[in-house]
């Protein structure tokens, strides 16, 4: 591939990086140009957020240099790469929920006036244009905690994009937020590529990488597997290039046999949805779907006793129950994988192992004591079961990479066996191979019987995975479809309240 030198923005030289027992990179380059969108993929644990941890100044290389604009430059800390023009939106969030969105995004760069005071109304005014480039509207002033994930994770692009960077990294800007915020997203992508600035964009969304990037690189275990134009390759070729071999169907196929109700809920209202009834049978996956803030969490929340419901009956086998904490509903064999894994679902300071402890107490102790055969056992197979990468089930799960992490939140719940279990956004940052893994769960559990309930925001992933799709809109059900009858656009048009070819209302199929 000929670049011209001078068309270079960045570049990283012969990168290494060990940690104790895994070596994250390995002699690794890579360019960006100016005015290009460069997407880097790979497995889960390939060593992607490490290269834009290091890029980005957040971690320090053991060997190989960075060149910005032709120069090696020694990043000292984030703050020195910020001001060289250099940018990073994290994997996980790095806000501080009990700031207000404004603060958020000028942390460390507000607008001063005279004597060095604050000038808090430009900060509003500046906030408040660049989340409506998003088609966000948000009270400036209001703390960030206020806000679901799809939105702070907006925040969060925003407060780089207000950086006037040259060169910004993107490390799964698009894992929770909806196909209407992607695509506006894309747009401030282009717009900012336009004028010049360069763009890493790390995804194990492939078909978001082939409509966004000029260029995408391949990472394997820490190597570079090769760099290719987007217009020369296929996402085939890209797949192979991550793991080495095929994949011919993505979906499980088998079809629900012998369903009856398991979980039923009965005009629901709480936060978020009202007068929501649906039901959950025993043998069939049933997907959640809905734009942004449609309530599909806020109803799981609900099911789970988080927060439990303002009226409305949920109903077991028929039987009325009565969940105001999440413990009752483990009791009676709910499970709730969350969709913010760093704040309600992992013990992020504690090893594997104690992970998968916390939600399997009942089976692991013996009077008041934790049998830990019996623990290593029920984590070493979950581990095994779910492919996760890890040194041993010693590790403490911060130093996982972001997809094993999601994996291990899923073992902590598939380990009780759960009679209904709710996925929310079960395959959130895991690559290819683990989504096809964590597919063919899912389908296991609820052709033996559970009732797996899917709340997804990618469309393609709930109609392959559903038996039955739900469709939620602004709280409420506004659709049933069964999956094999139904087409994406119907199930779009639905979610997003457009009646179908601009003449009717879409009819709830039940
Ligand atoms: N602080 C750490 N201590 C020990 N090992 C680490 C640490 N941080 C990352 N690793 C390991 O380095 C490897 C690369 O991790 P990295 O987070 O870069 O992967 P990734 O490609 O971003 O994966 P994902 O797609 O899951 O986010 C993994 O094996 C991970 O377990
Ligand atoms: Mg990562």
């Amino acid at each position: 591939m000929n670049i011209e030198v001078s068309d270079l923005i960045f570049e990283a030289r012969q990168i290494t990086k060990n940690y104790p027992g895994t070596c994250a990179l390995n002699c690794v380059d890579f360019s960006l140009k100016k005015g290009e969108i460069h997407a880097l993929v790979g497995e889960n644990g390939a060593g992607k957020s490490t290269l834009m941890q290091i890029m980005a100044g957040v971690l320090k290389p053991d060997h190989g240099s960075l060149l910005l604009n032709g120069s090696e430059i020694h990043l000292q800390n984030p703050n020195h790469a910020q001001h060289l023009g250099i940018s990073l939106v994290f994997q996980e969030l790095a806000l501080c929920p009990n700031m207000s969105v404004a603060e958020n995004i000028f942390t460390n760069i507000q607008p001063v006036k005279r004597l060095d005071f604050i000038n808090f109304n430009e900060m509003y005014d500046v906030t408040r244009a660049s989340l409506e480039a998003f088609g966000v509207e948000l009270d400036p002033q209001a703390p960030l905690r206020n806000y679901n994930l799809a939105t702070q994770q907006i925040v969060e692009i925003a407060r780089a994009i207000q950086r006037n960077a040259s060169v910004l990294l993107l490390d799964e800007p698009t894992s929770s937020i909806g196909s209407r915020e992607t695509e506006r997203l894309f747009q401030v992508i282009r717009t900012l590529r336009d004028h010049g600035v360069g763009v890493v964009y790390v995804s194990h969304k492939l078909d978001e990488v082939f409509k966004i990037s000029d260029r995408i690189t391949v990472l394997k275990d820490g190597n570079l597997v090769g760099t290719v134009n987007t217009r020369e390759t296929t996402p085939d070729d890209v797949v192979r290039m991550m793991v080495g071999r095929e994949f011919d169907k993505m979906f499980p196929q088998s079809k629900a046999v012998q369903t009856k109700p398991l979980l039923k809920v009965n005009q629901l209202s709480g936060k978020g949805f009202s007068d929501v009834s649906l039901e959950a049978k025993s043998g069939e996956v049933l997907g959640l779907f809905g734009l942004t803030g449609a309530g599909r969490s806020e109803l799981a929340r609900a099911i789970f006793g988080i927060d439990p419901p303002a009226s409305g009956d949920i109903l077991l086998d028929d039987r009325m129950v009565h969940i105001t904490d999440p413990r009752q509903a483990m009791q009676l064999g709910i499970a709730y994988v969350t969709e913010d894994r760093k704040i309600d679902g992992l013990f992020l300071e504690m090893s594997l192992k104690n992970n998968v402890a916390s939600t399997n107490l009942d089976a692991i102790s013996q009077g008041m004591m934790i049998n830990n055969r019996r623990l290593n056992t029920l984590a070493k197979e979950w581990t095994q079961n779910l492919q996760i990468k890890s040194r041993s089930v010693e590790q403490f799960v911060n130093y996982l990479s972001g997809g094993n992490q999601q994996k291990v939140l899923f073992a902590k719940w598939l380990a009780r066996n759960p009679r209904v279990l709710i996925a929310d956004e079960p395959t959130r940052g895991v690559d290819v191979g683990a989504k096809a893994d964590i597919h063919a769960l899912l389908h296991e559990r609820a052709r033996n019987g559970a009732a797996v309930m899917v709340i997804s925001s990618e469309l393609p992933e709930v109609m392959g995975l559903s038996d039955r799709i739900v469709v939620m809109r602004a709280g409420k059900v506004v659709g049933v479809f069964e999956s094999a009858e139904a087409t994406e656009e119907q199930i779009v048009a639905c979610a997003a309240g457009a009646t179908g070819n601009g003449k009717r209302e879409y009819e709830v199929i039940q």
